[in-house]
């Protein structure tokens, strides 16, 4: 029988792409946080197992590859980025990451991603984003890359930026911060990709890191006497963590909360201060070694619901939380040791938040330092003479460590302490005397962290 050729329906996207597709268009529209949404979004439509996986990878590698995307649609497109519509944009970038960055085949990349325009829009505007994917299917990354990055010979920076899909400008802090390891820029940022092993901290006086790794079938860390490291799985599930036993926290976090309770301080007498403490897990540890020696935590934090989350998770321990600024505690001086955490651009963590790197702008960085400055300064004065502050960021931002620090050393009575032997065991920690730590060195965020000495 002679049939005449059917126009074939268009299919709605497959439910992983659909997800990716929906939690992309949530991170440009509403600021959402990707791995807040996507999780919620799997399990409200039932997505599990490799559907799920499928998902996860789409919408992370997109988030985090984005600029390198946008540079590669606007060189196919003739146009910039954003002379695009916001939700075709975001297609193209769903489609341009299975493209170069994925084993999906070009056929399904492509037809997937043009029959979902056809139905978002119409057929001229499906017609442009299948003639825009066609141009990019026919190259790899490599060969885009060869031809939009910066010369790595004049620009190595901004060449390595480009290759690794960060902004330029947070390339360039990380490479001032290594100094003269620069050498180390490539794998820096390549950490940034990969997934963050989950690190648990047993907590001191309740069970050691032996035994947590036993009940846990994890490993005990490397650095940290507290860190266990595990191999799989929801931390939130296991038993230790439920019953507050142990605490989800990287080790980095439990090597600075650490460091200051090794701090030498001569006669403590037991008053130690976190004063940016929410959502509390460093209070936790920090905490748990003052319970074992007599001594109690006050712990600062002015938004409301982290200071509730402080009080969660130190529970049990000797911890006082007030609800007030850093700033302006009102609280009477004279603490033996004092932790100041402080809100920073997140630029050591960026691993942890897949669109955290295009989000953030240098924009943001006066604001944080002053922030900084005046909560360092506060920190110094509730501090008694002889007394340690523990300045921390998890930033590796020269801005946001050593010239928060410097600014101190000029005006305050404090002197700085080497900070090196309170990492120990953790080694490779720079010139001194402060310490950066580093994820592809020590398979941690990027924690600062200085010890200073008042009086
Ligand atoms: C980097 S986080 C601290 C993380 C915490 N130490 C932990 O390990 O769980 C910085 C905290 O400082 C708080 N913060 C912001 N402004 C502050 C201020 N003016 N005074 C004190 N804390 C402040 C933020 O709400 C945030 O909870």
């Amino acid at each position: 029988m002679n049939q005449k050729p059917r126009r074939p329906r268009r299919k709605p996207l497959d439910p992983a792409r659909r997800a990716a597709f929906d939690v992309l268009r949530a991170v440009s529209e509403r600021d959402a946080y990707p791995n807040l949404a996507l999780p919620a979004l799997l399990r409200e439509r039932g997505i599990t197992g490799r559907d799920a996986a499928f998902a996860t990878e789409l919408t992370y590698g997109t988030c985090r590859t984005r600029g390198l995307l946008d540079a590669v649609i606007g060189a196919a497109a003739g146009r910039t980025p954003e002379a695009i519509d916001p939700v075709l944009l975001d297609l193209l970038r769903l489609g341009t990451y299975q493209l170069l960055r994925t084993r999906v085949e070009t056929h399904a990349a492509v037809s997937t991603t043009v029959e979902q325009a056809a139905i978002e829009f119409d057929s001229a505007r499906a017609g442009f984003v299948n003639a825009v994917l066609r141009t990019i299917s026919g190259r790899d990354e490599k060969a885009w890359v060869d031809e939009l990055a910066p010369d790595p010979a004049a620009d190595p920076v901004g060449h390595a930026a480009f290759v690794h899909a960060h902004p330029r400008w947070i390339a360039q802090a990380f490479a001032d911060a290594l100094g003269a390891a620069a050498g180390e820029l490539d794998a820096v940022l390549a950490s940034d990709d990969e997934r963050p092993q989950v690190h648990l901290a047993a907590r001191p006086g309740a069970l050691t890191a032996e035994e947590l790794a036993e009940a846990v079938h994890g490993t005990v860390g490397r650095y940290s006497p507290y860190a266990v490291y595990l191999p799989s799985g929801d931390p939130g599930e296991l038993p230790a963590v439920r019953d507050g036993q142990a605490l989800v926290q990287d080790e980095g976090s439990q090597l600075v909360a650490r460091a200051l309770t090794l701090a030498p301080v001569d006669g403590d007498t037991g008053r130690w201060l976190d004063l940016c403490a929410g959502p509390g897990g460093k209070t936790a540890l920090l905490a748990a070694v003052a319970a074992g020696r007599d001594a109690r935590v006050t712990a600062v934090e002015p938004s409301a619901h982290r200071a509730d989350l402080v009080e969660e998770n130190t529970r049990g321990l000797p911890v006082e939380v007030l609800r007030v600024d850093g700033r302006q505690t009102g609280l009477e001086p004279g603490f033996d040791r004092v932790l100041v955490d402080v809100p920073c651009t997140g630029l050591g963590a960026l691993r942890r938040r897949p669109e955290a790197r295009w989000r953030r702008r240098p924009a943001d960085i006066p604001a944080l330092t002053r922030l900084q400055r005046e909560l360092l300064e506060a920190a110094i004065a509730l501090t008694r003479p002889d007394g340690v502050v523990l300045y921390a960021t998890c930033s590796p931002h020269l801005a946001e460590t050593v010239g928060v620090v410097a600014d101190a050393l000029r005006r305050h009575p404090v002197s700085a302490l080497d900070t090196r032997p309170l990492f120990e065991p953790a080694g490779d920690l720079g010139d001194g005397p402060y310490v950066q730590l580093w994820p592809h060195r020590h398979g941690t965020d990027a924690m600062f962290a200085a010890a200073l000495q008042v009086g």
